[in-house]
């Protein structure tokens, strides 16, 4: 009667990371009990994550050595595991939201989110590219267009790109309030980055020592267009949480990231706690510190739970 929040199945998105049907299908390392989806996995997943009320699913490719390129052209390919999920999941599973994050780093052979010259990342050069990835992401059916590079300038530009495209109903999640953080290591391992990834992302992604960068982030994607904007990692920073949430009253979304699923997972193995309480806790705590929705890995696990009358 006297919470003050509260955590529903409508509250959750689910992360999937993608992969083609004849990778291999083993555990993401350091990620117990999470796998990578072919498109036909990813179809099934969104039918359970629809029937538990999950508004979305949001979608990672792995993509192997072989398929990368200094100039990421698979992001551009119409074909693409992407492509292929979204308009799987479409035909089979429409009832469920697509987001899709836009970034060139599943598809560069260095790893990074934009394209790199002699050491440095070309701004303008990836925001063109990414532009004509959003639009080829929204022709696949993706509802909402996640760009998660940090490059400056792109909100508006995909924006623009989305409305002349006949794509004015997309919807736009910013990545606004990135760090350039440790905690994406799993992430960098299930999408095929691992040992290809040159250097770090310091250049584009913030300093965790930063508030008030993140603040001027959000109101610059603001200003250009977005229509959600992101906190990512999600615990060590729900301080931006709050922050952003009480300071521009957008719909605020929290990503729960891959090394967080770590840490929750290998401790609970290790017996330091039981997996279900300290997940629902810990999603319950995005929800206290002001999140609109949360990104997660077991979304459709903590869905379950929340939907069991036996619990
Ligand atoms: C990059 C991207 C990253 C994640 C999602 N999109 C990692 C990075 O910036 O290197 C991380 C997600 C996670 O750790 O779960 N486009």
């Amino acid at each position: 009667m006297t919470a003050e929040s509260r955590l529903v199945p409508e509250d959750l998105i689910q992360a999937v990371i993608l992969r083609e049907d004849d990778a291999p299908a083993g555990p993401v390392p350091a990620m117990p009990g999470i796998a990578r989806a072919t498109a036909d996995e990813a179809v099934e997943i969104a039918r359970k994550a629809s029937a538990l009320g999950l508004p979305a699913l949001a979608l990672f490719p792995q993509t192997g050595p072989e398929h990368r390129s200094a100039e990421a052209q698979l992001a551009l390919d119409p074909g693409n595991l992407m492509c292929r999920a979204a308009r799987a999941i479409k035909a089979e599973a429409p009832g469920i939201g697509l987001i899709a994050d836009v970034a060139l780093d599943p598809y560069t052979d260095h790893g990074h989110d934009g394209l790199l010259r002699e050491g440095v990342i070309l701004n303008d050069e990836t925001v063109e590219l990414l532009t004509r990835q959003a639009l080829v992401l929204a022709e696949a059916g993706y509802d909402v267009l996640a760009p998660s590079d940090m490059m400056d300038g792109r909100i508006a530009a995909i924006r623009t790109a989305l409305d002349e495209g006949g794509y004015a109903d997309r919807l736009i999640l910013s990545y606004a309030v990135k760090y350039a953080s440790r905690f994406y290591g799993p992430y960098r391992d299930a999408i095929g980055s691992r040992g290809v990834l040159q250097g770090d992302k310091r250049t584009y992604q913030m300093d965790p020592r930063n508030a008030e960068e993140g603040l001027r982030e959000v109101a610059l994607d603001v200003a250009e267009g977005a229509d959600m904007v992101m906190v990512k990692p999600g615990l060590p920073y729900l301080d931006m949480v709050a922050r952003v949430k009480d300071g521009f009253g957008v719909p605020t979304v929290a990503f729960q990231v891959s090394g967080e699923y770590a840490m929750l997972a290998c401790a609970a193995e290790a017996g330091a706690f039981d997996f279900e309480a300290a997940g629902l806790e810990a999603l319950a705590c995005f929800r206290r510190a002001g999140a609109d929705a949360i990104v997660s890995y077991y979304a459709i696990r903590a869905a379950e739970w929340l939907s069991d009358p036996a619990r």
